[in-house]
């Protein structure tokens, strides 16, 4: 018997553990041949015998049930182990992924204004009439409107045409002093060489009680934001219109591929066109119930930031997903 339950319990594997299972209990096994013995014997010979490989039989079953339980689990170990993936191996594959172009860009321009003690502010994709046209000073049928295609949606809200509205709702929902930016995707029915659907804008807004704010407070941040943005370039004003501030400016910086000197990039002008800007017009804060209030706004486009950064020709690139462009930016 301890010939026996040594040969069990020195199986190595499942399938040598069923051999011996088999050498003793399968049909010609020692233990079954035995049992053939007893219709030699009679009374109570044949009692004590039968009783005896009875539970012969039982320690048997019972040490292979324990040795095969006990085989499992090593096997399944052991196949854990042989399958397990190790994350911290080199991939020779070679395919890393990178952040988006529109992404390192947006988190540079947040990371500047996060150090200018800004806060960042969201609002909704979907907007109504009142904060996209209606409160920024752009009544029904104003043809300023027509500046900004529009989707609208079946139950007559539109998608946001730029991040303004959500000037309008931080106004609403809190007291001066504001001085935050909103992030985000607008949208605009337009699609060629240079525009897209959906692209990105980075709003900001500053608003203070009395008349501390001033076109100055807005100049100085604008260039001291587009000289860490592109290095050393110059920022030029150009007066121009939007509807919400007054007096409205565009801004300018010298090209950064030429260097002011004219090229294809700057059509020959030397100066290429970055933001929108100006004073927040009276107007604006009378939407939002705003008294004895001034402050400066301002609007980019974040996608044609990362154009100029990283000298990307076509903005349809930046949103078709091609590995080849992105991995650039590894
Ligand atoms: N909302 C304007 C646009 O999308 C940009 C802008 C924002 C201009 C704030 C002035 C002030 O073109």
């Amino acid at each position: 018997m301890n010939e026996i339950l040594k040969s069990i319990s020195s199986a190595k594997t499942l399938n040598e553990l069923d051999k011996v299972r088999v050498s003793l209990l399968g049909k010609n096994g020692t233990i079954t041949q035995e049992f053939s013995k007893l219709k030699n014997l009679s009374g109570d010979e044949k009692k004590e015998f039968a009783a005896s490989l009875n539970s012969k039989r039982d320690e048997i079953s019972k040490a292979l049930e324990l040795k095969k339980t006990e085989l499992e689990i090593l096997e399944l170990k052991e196949r854990m182990r042989a399958e397990a993936i190790d994350v911290t191996m080199f991939d020779e594959s070679g395919s890393v992924g990178a952040l988006h172009p529109i992404t390192i860009t947006m988190n540079k321009i947040i990371e500047y204004f996060l150090s200018q003690n800004f806060s960042i502010e969201n609002g909704p994709l979907i907007e109504d009439d009142f904060h996209n046209f209606e409160a920024l000073n752009l009544p029904k049928y104003h043809p300023a409107r027509d500046m900004q295609d529009t989707f609208y949606t079946d139950d007559a809200r539109l998608l946001r045409t730029h991040t303004s509205p959500v000037q309008i709702r931080t106004m609403e929902n809190s007291k001066p002093p504001i001085r935050m930016i909103a992030p985000g995707a607008v949208f605009r029915r337009d699609f060629d060489l240079t525009h897209t659907p959906m692209f990105h804008q980075v709003e900001g807004l500053v608003v203070e009680e009395g008349n501390k704010v001033s076109f100055a407070n807005l100049k100085y941040i604008l260039e001291d934001f587009l000289k860490y943005m592109f290095g050393d370039v110059k920022v030029r004003f150009r007066p121009s219109f939007f509807p919400f501030t007054e007096p409205s400016t565009e801004v300018d910086i010298s090209c950064v591929f030429c260097g002011g000197k004219g090229c294809r990039v700057c059509s020959q002008t030397g100066w290429l066109e970055v933001l929108g800007s100006g004073v927040v017009d009276p107007n604006v804060f009378k939407f939002v119930g705003y008294k004895d209030v001034s402050g400066y706004a301002f609007g980019l486009g974040v996608e044609r930031f990362a154009m100029l950064l990283h000298g990307v020709p076509d903005l349809r690139s930046m949103f078709e997903g091609d590995l080849r462009v992105l991995e650039q930016f590894r």
